[in-house]
Order: C-alpha cells, then structure tokens, then sequence
C-alpha cells in the first residue's frame, strides 16, 4: 500500500473560527458582589501559599454549591516536579473533602515581593484540564475569576479559557 493511495485527488479544506469572550474589569471593586467575595478569598490565600524557590505567591478560592468557600494556594518542594498549583490544591481537596459538592466558580490571585500582581494570573494547561474534569463530572459552568489589581478577567464557563478541552475517551 502507498501513500498516496489514500489521498483524495481534490481536498476541500474548511476555515473554522472560534469566538472567545469574557468580562473585564479594571480592579476588584469594580465586581459584582459575589465575584469580588471570590476575589477577595483568592487574594487572602496567597498568604499560605509555601513558594520559597519562584517567590510567586498564587490562592485560589472556589465557590462550592454548598455555598462554601474553599481556598488554597502553590506549594512548592525542592524537587520542583513534585510541588502543585494553587488550582489544583484548593480543587483537589474540595473534591476530596466534599465529593458530592459542585465547583461553580473559582478565583486566583498572585503576590510577589508583598505586593498583590496588578495584571492576573493565568492558569497552566494542567489546571485549566483539572478544571475542564469538574466541571464535566458536575454538568454545571464554572465561572473563572483572574484577579489582578488593576484588570480581573471573567470567564463563564472552562470551554472560554481552555478551547477544545479534552472530556470523553470516545
Ligand atoms: N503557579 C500556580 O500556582 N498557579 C498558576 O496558575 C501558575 C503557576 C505556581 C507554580 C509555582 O509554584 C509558581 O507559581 C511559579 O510557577
């Protein structure tokens, strides 16, 4: 069998366009009640964040459907592999900690050198298919809240912030 045998003689290519859109704001005060509440706990789990190595302090806070709101911030270990995102941190122990609750919303927030960053902290790949993994398993949008002090960004739903996000083995 070559190659070329099974490449059609005209191939009709399609451009596809996707349309992304999410809210911004240009600080915290500027959000609705229930969002800033989020903020403000992703700010306030900076605090425990363990990051000797990067100095980059990141929290994060989730909104359960309980109603609870559960933080937790970056751990770093000097195997540097072996340390976690803030993200996951806090979204791994809400699983583990109340597995029938849904994630609705999460907020995360940086500091460094003492002071809040002023443009938000984005995600990693890892934690936005964490992300993607909850919020599937719930059948429920999860809001995304990227706090900086002078721009926080809105995401309603994980599919804005991770496109084409991997969900079925099928
Ligand atoms: N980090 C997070 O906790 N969340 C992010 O969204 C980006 C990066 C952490 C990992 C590491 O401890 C430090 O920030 C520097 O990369």
């Amino acid at each position: 069998m070559r190659i070329f045998d099974f490449v059609p003689i005209r191939s009709i290519m399609t451009l596809k366009e996707i349309n992304i859109s999410y809210k911004e704001y240009g600080g915290i005060g500027e959000l609705p009640e229930e969002d800033k509440e989020l903020a403000l706990a992703a700010v306030k789990a900076t605090e425990s964040s363990y990051s000797p190595y990067s100095g980059f302090r990141v929290g994060a806070a989730l909104r359960l459907s309980t109603g609870e709101i559960i933080r937790g911030s970056n751990q770093e270990n000097i195997a540097y592999p072996s340390g976690l995102c803030a993200e996951r941190t806090a979204m791994f122990y809400a699983s583990a900690a109340y597995p029938d609750a849904d994630i609705t919303a999460i907020a995360i927030a940086a500091s460094q050198k003492g002071e809040i960053c002023e443009k938000p902290a984005t995600p990693c790949g890892a934690c936005r298919q964490v992300m993607a993994e909850y919020q599937t398993k719930t059948g429920q949008n999860m809001k995304i809240i990227l706090t900086g002090t002078r721009q926080v960004m809105v995401f309603e739903k994980v599919d804005d912030i991770l496109p084409f996000l991997f969900d079925s083995l099928k």
